[in-house]
């Protein structure tokens, strides 16, 4: 099993040496790597046994830092930049020739962010290389909102887990790419669109192509809680399904009835930020129970209550 600890010299020193981390941010976990070490990087393709044309996030603590490893940024990139970093937002640029074709699955692009988390800017700040970093979950899994959870799924496979705590954010970032100079955003996730389209106008959404060569990773049999989710009208489903044990989960919503053996509720205030927050470790609190299926309710089609009902049909997809 992996070593849970807080000591950021000791997990400096793992990336020095080409050896993968466990590393905490505002959205989620992720699985670090020297992004300039093609060795360390392919490690982590082989420990979340992605497949290699899935490209990387690249990290640092600032833009200047991340410059080296892109040829262009557009005008409403550096204000999306200057807005939301650091912060849940990925950039997808033209890259320079100083990252590995690994990083990037051979695109001529590079995606790019900066986190809002204290130990992981602090981290990067004192190492003078950017850290590719996916989600540390095992491909296609939910992805982990705390240290105990990366411990679960990859500690057999990785030596430091660098504990940060519940990632107060609890979705991916938002990543929005440029490609033929219009915006587009082709993961929903921390910070809204509307946010986003606040700060530089009309962007197009393009999230749901369930092979799209530029993210591939935005496939859609995602999020696997490994119980059959459905999603729907509580009242309905609940009728249909009554021979099942049935999790329910909702936003803040509450139902009796005795199929029902766990409810969840993302907020009981209704709040969407605190729903986004709570969501990945619902869906792994039903997988401790003995319920045989999980229904979810939508979410209202704002605000990252959007990036929530993304995961949930995800989540769904191949049941
Ligand atoms: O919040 C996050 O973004 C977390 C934390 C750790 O930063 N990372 C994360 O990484 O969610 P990952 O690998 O699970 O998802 C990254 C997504 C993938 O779907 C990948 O296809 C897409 O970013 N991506 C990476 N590089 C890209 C590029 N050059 N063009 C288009 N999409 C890209
Ligand atoms: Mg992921």
């Amino acid at each position: 099993m992996a070593e849970i600890g807080f000591d950021i010299s000791k997990a400096i020193s793992f990336l020095q040496n080409g050896d993968i981390i466990g590393l905490p941010t505002e959205t989620v976990y992720g699985l670090a790597a020297n992004a300039t070490n093609a060795t360390a990087v392919a490690k982590v393709f082989e420990v979340k046994n992605r497949p290699s044309f899935d490209p990387l996030i690249v990290h640092s603590n600032s833009l200047e830092k991340l410059n080296p490893f892109i040829s262009d940024i557009p005008e409403a990139a550096l204000q999306l930049a200057r807005n939301f970093w650091p912060g849940p937002l990925t950039l997808v640029l033209p890259k320079s020739d100083s990252i590995p074709d690994l990083v990037t699955s051979g695109l001529n692009t590079v995606a790019i962010r900066v986190p809002d988390h204290k130990s992981a800017l602090e981290l990067l700040e004192r190492i003078d290389f950017p850290i590719a970093a996916p989600s540390a979950n095992p491909f296609g899994y939910v992805s982990p909102t705390s240290a105990q959870h990366v411990q679960d799924q990859l500690g057999a496979k990785i030596s430091y887990i660098l504990d940060g705590g519940l990632c107060k954010v609890g979705l991916e970032s938002t990543i929005v790419g440029f490609h033929g100079n219009i915006p587009t955003i082709y993961r929903l996730g921390g910070i809204s669109q509307e946010e986003i389209e606040a700060t530089i106008g009309t962007v197009e959404v393009k999230v749901n192509q369930a092979s799209n060569p530029r993210a591939p990773g935005m496939l859609q049999s995602h999020y696997s809680p490994q119980i059959p989710l459905i999603i729907g009208d509580f009242d309905e489903l609940t009728m249909k399904y009554h021979s099942k044990k049935i999790g329910l989960l909702s936003l803040s919503r509450e139902l009796n009835h005795p199929a029902v053996t766990h409810q969840i509720q993302l907020s009981h205030k209704g709040d969407l930020v605190e729903a986004a927050s709570n969501l990945f470790s619902a869906l792994r609190k039903f997988k401790a129970t003995d319920v045989e299926l999980i229904i979810a309710e939508r979410m209202p089609d704002k605000g990252l209550g959007r990036a929530i009902n993304d995961r949930l049909e995800r989540a769904s997809f191949k049941n």
